[in-house]
């Protein structure tokens, strides 16, 4: 099985150092990026059909490539590395930056030379310290290696808001502002960090870089589908025996992830599978044999997200995946939008309600109603997700709610 970032996570233990790094090749395709003209590594980004891999599986080369040219816009340009990490069910970026830190790094450096920027961010979640603490090292290792060149890289906390996970509210963050998600247009690739061109890319889209400067980009979209390149890092959870992080090839069977993990437990029927992190309804029974590609997923109903994938069983009720889920919507629901402020609450409620034995079936309609008035309505995909949990688990689990309404 080909695998990118974790190739090495089983047999040397000592990869997030740099002496390891490099006798296993580190830093050798930012020698040859740093080579390379910029476009000709752009034009390879684009061949590989890298996609973004913080959630909304957006083409990489197609992102950067809307960074406006220093000619045109000049002035300072910025690449910052979203590791805000906050889905339930993710933690893919958390072990990445444990295990492989210099991977990362190595992938900033060719993404800054690419984008021409000369600082670059690496934001990473609040609660993240002792990977706030590898970085730390990881850098000082390469600058007194002299690998940074002439970029500097600054770390910043976050301070506990899942929103600060989605870009524009990051940036607000990082400026030290309250974390509003911003409407665009205008990008932040045109106007973003104090609105200069910024590229915010996830934590795994980045470590990719070093695998696609040495193999080319045909190589990298070679392991993958048509339309998503390479490979793709689960963390998985749930009812299964084996959880942990898991890298396929992009379009691997749904079923082939839940043999390697061992899921549903041993005695109990897969209810669902909640592919990329809490944020979307689950892929059920009859999807065992769809591609988990960002195009096939959608196809089914639901996202790849940011492959935080939760194994649900029979022993799991409906009723409180959505519960617990919208819970956690409304409390961090930023406020900016009403129909999102409003409804993630109400949904929450009424849930509640449900949950306790105190609905009718006419919460239930209301809380499709809810969703159908926040879906759409809103600035950012928070408040979309809140109507899309709502919709997903009722449309895919109508006995569940039926039993709570009719039996309490
Ligand atoms: C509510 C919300 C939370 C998000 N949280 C994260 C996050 O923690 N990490 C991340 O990389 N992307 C997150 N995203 C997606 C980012 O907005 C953005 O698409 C991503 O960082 C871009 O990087 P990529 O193209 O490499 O995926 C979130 C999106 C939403 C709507």
């Amino acid at each position: 099985m080909t695998k990118i970032l974790t190739k090495h996570f089983d047999t040397e233990p000592k990869f997030h150092e740099l002496e390891a790094y490099r006798r296993l090749g580190g830093y050798e395709s930012l020698k040859k990026a740093l080579g390379m003209e910029r476009a000709a590594l752009l034009e390879e980004v684009k061949k590989s059909n890298l996609r973004g891999l913080g959630g909304a599986g957006f083409p990489t080369g197609m992102k950067w490539s809307t960074v406006p040219p220093e000619d045109k816009v000049p002035g300072p340009r910025y690449v910052v590395v979203n590791c805000d990490e906050s889905e339930p069910g993710c933690y893919k970026d958390r072990v990445l930056v444990t295990r492989a830190p210099h991977q990362l790094i190595e992938g900033l450096l060719i993404a800054s030379y690419v984008i021409g920027a000369k600082d670059s961010f690496i934001f990473i979640r609040g609660e993240y310290q002792v990977q706030y603490e590898i970085l730390e090292k990881a850098l000082a290792e390469a600058s007194a290696a002299s690998l940074l060149g002439d970029v500097k890289i600054h770390l910043m906390r976050g301070a506990g808001a899942y929103i600060s996970g989605l870009d524009t509210a990051l940036l607000e963050t990082m400026e030290g502002k309250k974390a509003w998600p911003r409407q665009p247009p205008p990008f932040p690739t045109v106007a973003g960090l104090m609105a200069k061109p910024t590229v915010v890319n996830n934590v795994e889209t980045l470590s990719m870089l070093p695998f696609i400067v040495k193999e080319g980009g045909e190589a990298f979209a070679k392991l993958g589908t048509p339309k998503s390149g390479g490979t793709v890092v689960f963390s998985i959870s749930g009812s299964c025996e084996r959880p942990g992080l898991y890298e396929f090839p992009m379009g691997v069977k749904l079923r082939d992830v839940l043999a390697a993990c061992g899921g549903p437990l041993p005695g109990r029927t897969l209810k669902g599978v909640i592919p990329g992190g809490t944020s979307m309804p689950p892929l059920m029974p009859k999807d065992l044999d769809i591609a988990l590609d960002f195009d096939s997923v959608r196809a089914a109903g639901t996202f790849l997200g940011a492959g935080g994938m939760i194994i649900l069983d029979d022993t799991v009720d409906a009723v409180e995946v959505a519960h617990n889920i919208e819970r956690f919507l409304a409390h961090e629901s930023c406020g900016q939008c009403t129909p999102c402020r409003e409804g993630s609450n109400w949904s929450e409620r009424i849930l509640e309600r449900v949950l306790e034995g105190h609905g009718g079936q006419e919460d239930v309609d209301n809380l499709s109603r809810v969703g159908d008035n926040i879906t759409g309505k809103v600035i950012c995909a928070l408040g979309d997700t809140v109507g899309m949990v709502l919709k997903g688990y009722i449309g895919r689990y109508p006995d569940d709610f039926k039993k709570r309404v009719t039996h309490g």
